[in-house]
């Protein structure tokens, strides 16, 4: 078999530009662009006429089988990255999640392990759950020899993987050491332990109760902490799901600042509001509890701008997979209900259609907040989220006109409901590619287990963390004074 494709006749969308024009690939990576290119013999033509060729969608922040709230996500490395196959996304980042306690490099292998069955790319940010000095060693053995340059904080789930202010505190400075960067899941779990209380103490059980637990106050207070600690070390710090205008602002007003925030939106958040907890159908309204929950409507329109403005840079999905029966967990009580939602073959047709279609995003921004700024903030640019020489060769070919009713009877996700069931996309993958491989054409999966590969990713340029110098110690000399004498007593 030949190891060239040659995809003919697409416009190619990098988040630089537009350009009609021919991509050779032999192997594993893109080996040429440019105009009327010539098929070496053997090689596999695709005819991309009227399609969009784009980098392959990177999705920063899913869960793949992740042990959560006493049982296991439904969704596998391999099912997971096929259904992202599917959708256009050819490379997740997850997350290492230790428990207390647990020693993080034990928790890597154990992930590293796991993951073996994926098809496509993959990565992980290791979540900093417990501190100390091991763990202080561990991090620097994680950026030196196996290319994690990202440690994830959760400031929620109390009593299980959440880190106060102390770990927060010895983390990010440790991160700064390396060149790392901190990635915060921003909810202030004091709060969220003490409301779900009360919420459900008055009476309310079901899942209604979970946005009334967590409100978007909670999300605000604890983005703007980890905004300011981080400030005040002076290390970059790196949002996940920014889902309301309270987290926004906080990060608005610190990049504003000079200060290197970045952020996530959830493509779900985009589009799905808070009425869903209140359907009569319990299981369709457990299927939306996931954390930060879905808010009121206005809380979109400041997302999309916020996307629109580059406040926010990236996009991802929290692909977080429970079935029905799992959810059931918290029949009586919803604080016992596995948190997480769907999306991981969603996203890239969701913000075409939401995004591209409405005029919110050009194509070439589309590009930018689905695969190159992540690729770019996470340090993989250009060898992912670009179509250059040299790149692995991660392609979608886009029809701009396949239309796709999402629903669970026949997506590709490991989960018997979606939460886009019946929104009609416009705008979805004809063909993706894995590193030069056709993963998925016509409608049809092609990944094979075990294909997708570790991908490295080292700490980023000491000048990019330069903000440490602002660390304000640095700085100061301590006052030469005259220091009174002692009286004795
Ligand atoms: O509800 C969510 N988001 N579940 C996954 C864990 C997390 O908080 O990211
Ligand atoms: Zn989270
Ligand atoms: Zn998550």
């Amino acid at each position: 078999m030949s190891k060239h494709v040659l995809i003919r006749g697409g416009t190619l969308v990098t988040a630089d530009d537009e350009r009609r024009g021919d991509l050779l690939i032999e192997g594993e990576h893109i080996v040429a662009i440019g105009d009327s290119l010539a098929a070496p013999s053997g090689a596999r033509v695709i005819d991309a006429g009227g399609a969009y060729v784009l980098p392959g969608g990177i999705d920063p922040h899913t869960h793949m089988e992740l042990p959560f709230m006493g049982t296991v996500a439904s969704e596998d490395f391999f099912s997971g990255t096929s259904a992202a196959a599917a959708g256009g996304t050819t490379m997740c980042i997850d997350f290492v999640i230790p428990a207390p306690k647990e020693p993080l490099i034990e928790a890597y292998r154990k992930w590293r392990g796991w993951a073996e069955k994926a098809a496509c790319d993959y990565s992980f940010h290791v979540a900093v759950t417990w501190w100390d000095d091991t763990v202080h060693a561990d991090m620097g053995e994680l950026t030196r020899a196996h290319g994690v340059n990202s440690f994830k904080h959760f400031m929620a789930y109390k009593g299980a993987i959440m880190c106060d202010d102390e770990v927060l505190v010895s983390s990010f400075r440790r991160a700064g050491e390396l060149g790392a960067l901190c990635t915060v899941h921003a909810e202030n779990g004091e709060l969220v332990w003490a409301l779900q209380q009360q919420v459900f103490e008055a009476g309310i059980t079901g899942p209604e109760g979970h946005p009334l637990s967590r409100p978007p106050e909670v999300e605000g207070e604890a983005a703007n902490r980890a905004i300011r600690i981080a400030e005040v070390l002076g290390v970059p710090v790196y949002l996940v799901h920014t889902s309301c205008i309270d987290a926004l602002e906080a990060v608005t007003r610190a990049r504003l600042e000079g200060q290197r925030v970045f952020a996530e939106v959830l493509a779900q958040h985009l589009v799905i509001d808070d009425s869903v907890y209140r359907d009569r159908d319990w299981d369709r309204a457990a299927h939306h509890v996931m954390s930060p929950p879905f808010r009121p409507k206005h809380h979109q329109a400041a997302l999309w701008a916020g996307l629109a403005s580059g406040m926010l840079q990236t996009t991802a999905t929290d692909h977080c997979c429970f079935c029905t029966p799992q959810k059931r967990m918290g029949l009586a009580d919803f604080r016992k209900i596995p948190n997480g939602t769907n999306g991981v073959e969603d996203r890239m047709a969701v913000l075409w259609h939401h995004g591209v279609r409405t005029g919110r995003l050009t194509p070439s921004e589309f590009v930018a907040v689905t695969s190159s700024n992540a690729a770019k903030i996470f340090n993989v640019y250009p060898r992912k989220g670009s179509l250059a020489v040299g790149a692995d060769a991660d392609v979608v070919i886009w029809d701009p006109n396949k239309t796709r009713t999402i629903s669970a009877a026949t997506h590709h996700q490991n989960i018997d409901v979606s939460i886009y069931d019946g929104m009609e996309v416009i705008g979805n993958p004809a063909v993706t590619l894995s590193r030069g491989r056709v993963v998925y054409e016509d409608g049809q999966l092609k990944t094979e287990r075990g294909t997708g590969r570790y991908v490295d990713r080292p700490c980023h340029a000491p000048y990019w963390a330069a903000q440490k110098l602002r660390n304000r110690l640095a700085e100061v000399k301590p006052v030469e004074r005259a220091v009174p004498e002692r009286e004795e007593d």
